[in-house]
């Protein structure tokens, strides 16, 4: 008993933060930047991309991706009535952005995960992170033609889909202690750059040479993710980061994750850059690669929007 006591305690101590960069620091050489300090192999690892945006570039009274541009957008999406709700990985209600969002303002536990936006206005993914430079980091993934399907009637699955996250950590939690609203560990086949564009999230991944001590259960609606409904994640060593206005966060294909929004003054609104990258999807975990074709192929019309 004494030695599992000891491992456990040693691997406890292996929670450590994301490697962070500052990107406005590194901005004119910032791939070179990271291969240098990290190697050729850094995109295997999580990494916190502190700054991707300026303050002054997310004040831009003209962006749709704020908080007053969502308030006035009024296209209907399905959306989670109370994201506080244990282990919820899909919406189960429908209403226009501007009212969920108009809720998520006055402390409602809704929360947004959904494609539609930038599905229907592709050319919005500029404003989720400057082009140039995720272009630089991640390669040639982030045209707003390459958010839609392509090909007759695009049924053709898009290989960028950008999911949009909407929701605020409760003021009064501890209070009444009912919780805060969170996204449960799951892992998806496509690589995701997470940008934060207001608010706060607190982010753990499990390190990817680890995530074999996590059980997995196929996606409750067949979708093309994985979830865990393990509630403790004490004896898997983790990284943990908090992205706020401006940062981003890199979660390598496969990687597990939980999301959880803590309060900030400021709703939390991010957007994700969900991309298939066909070498990372067999080398990162080809058990699952394999086990996940059948739902991707069921699921031609894009990835998991969580
Ligand atoms: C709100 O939307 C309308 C049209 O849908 C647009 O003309 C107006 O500029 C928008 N206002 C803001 C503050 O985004
Ligand atoms: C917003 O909150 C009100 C009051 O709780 C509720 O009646 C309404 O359905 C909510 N709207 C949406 C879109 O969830």
């Amino acid at each position: 008993m004494n030695e599992i006591k000891i491992i456990i305690t040693l691997l406890a101590i292996l929670c450590v933060a994301c490697i962070a960069v500052d990107v406005q620091k590194h901005r004119s050489n910032l791939a070179g930047f990271l291969e240098k300090t990290y190697g050729v192999h850094w995109r295997t690892r999580p990494l916190l991309l502190q700054g991707l945006w300026k303050k002054e570039e997310l004040l831009d009274p003209d962006r749709r991706l704020s908080l007053s541009g969502l308030l006035n957008q009024s296209l209907e999406i399905p959306y989670f009535s109370d994201a506080r709700i244990k282990n919820s990985l899909s919406p189960d209600s429908k209403g226009s952005v501007g009212a969920i969002v108009a809720n998520i303002s006055n402390g409602g536990a809704h929360k947004i995960g959904t494609q539609f936006i930038v599905q229907t206005y592709p050319d919005l993914i500029s404003e989720v992170a400057p082009t140039e430079i995720v272009t630089e980091l991640f390669g040639d993934f982030f045209k707003p033609d390459y958010v839609k399907g392509s090909g007759p009637f695009s049924i053709f699955p898009a290989l960028t889909t950008v999911p949009m996250f909407v929701a605020n950590g409760q003021k009064t939690e501890g209070f009444y202690n009912k919780g805060q609203p969170y996204t449960p560990l799951h892992c998806e086949p496509i690589g995701n750059v997470a940008v934060q564009l207001s608010g706060t999230k607190e982010w753990t991944l499990i390190r990817p040479e680890f995530s074999f001590l996590v059980k997995p259960s196929t996606a409750p609606d067949g979708r093309a993710f994985f979830a865990s409904w393990a509630s403790k994640l004490e004896h898997v060593p983790t990284y943990s980061a908090r992205t706020n206005a401006g940062d981003a966060i890199w979660v390598p294909t496969w990687t597990w994750h939980r999301v959880d929004y803590v309060y900030s003054p400021e709703i939390s609104i991010g957007g994700s850059l969900f991309h298939f990258r066909t070498a990372d999807f067999a080398r990162n975990n080809p058990l699952f690669a394999i086990l996940m074709i059948p739902a991707i192929l069921f699921e031609l019309v894009g990835y998991s929007t969580q």
